[in-house]
């Protein structure tokens, strides 16, 4: 098939008011495309909205808390009124919290899931009608190699993410006829505000000490994967030896996680 063309499509991009979300906004526009901007943070938005449309791109900030049925059908009606329509649901925002889940308030987990699970389903719900009529329709699901292989400290999270990696195998199969592409990002550790923003973390852990990706980086892949039409992307080779060994020497992956991964 022939690569997607990004110039002229209509994208909804979650959690833009930093890191990730910032800078597929920025590529996409910058690669001709319309962008919706949503995250809770209004100053960030229209800081970003201006930012694009110095430089002659189309974008419009919406600001949005995810979880809110609310707000993501405001979010919908926005799309259609000012682009008539949408092509590209981009379900990026997130969240996370570091600590033993032995010692964790059970909210944690709930919070957790509401913004990375229940609020990701439930816009790709909404937005599924719109996404039929749009033209040649993407949904990208921005999960975490932590969707793929579970890591200590970070067990609500880590649910969170085989949550998205599972649910978007099964629209994926069940979009199939219906032109609806969905594309499963896994970034490793990457240099955002991610780890400042976590809901707790009472580790005292440096997380970024083993190295991280550089938030520009993640979404110049995301946006090449989005063109060359990938289902699925791992983004680090030590992320790719980590499922690779997961799932061949389950018992040696699961020694050296127990060890180093906390
Ligand atoms: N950083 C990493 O190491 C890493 C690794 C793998 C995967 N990821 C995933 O990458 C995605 C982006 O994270 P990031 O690294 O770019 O972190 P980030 O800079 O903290 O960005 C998270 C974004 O999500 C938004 N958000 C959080 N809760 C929200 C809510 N209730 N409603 C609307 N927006 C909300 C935040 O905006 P507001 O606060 O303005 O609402 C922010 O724009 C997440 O899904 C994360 O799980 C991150």
């Amino acid at each position: 098939m022939a690569v997607r063309q990004l110039a002229g499509k209509r994208i909804l991009i979650t959690g833009a008011s930093s890191g990730i979300g910032r800078d597929l906004a920025i590529g996409l526009a910058a690669a001709g495309a319309a962008v919706i901007l949503a995250a809770r943070r209004a100053d960030k938005l229209v800081e970003l909205e201006s930012e694009i449309r110095s430089t002659g791109g189309k974008a419009f900030s919406f600001a949005a808390d995810v979880t809110s049925d609310a707000d993501r059908t405001r979010l919908l009606a926005d799309c259609e009124s000012r682009l008539g329509g949408l092509d590209v649901l981009i379900n990026n925002a997130g969240v996370g919290a570091m600590g033993r889940f032995d010692q964790a308030d059970p909210q944690r987990l709930r919070q957790i899931f509401e913004v990375n699970f229940f609020a990701l389903a439930e816009l790709t719900r909404a937005a599924l009608p719109m996404l039929k009529s749009g033209n040649d329709a993407l949904i990208v699901n921005i999960s975490s190699i932590l969707g793929h292989r579970g890591a200590p400290l970070k067990s609500e999270y880590s649910a969170s993410k085989f949550a998205v990696h599972g649910f978007s195998d099964a629209i994926r199969a069940e979009l199939a006829n219906d032109a609806i592409e969905v594309l499963l990002v896994s970034p490793s550790t990457t240099d955002s505000e991610f780890f400042d923003a976590a809901i707790e973390d009472d580790t005292r852990k440096d997380w970024k000490k083993g190295g991280a990706m550089s938030t520009e980086v993640v979404a110049a892949k995301t946006i090449k994967a989005m063109r060359k039409r990938r289902h699925e992307i791992i983004l680090t080779f030590g992320g790719r030896v980590l499922v690779w060994l997961d799932r061949m020497i389950p018992g040696l992956a699961n020694r050296i996680i127990a060890k180093f991964g906390q």
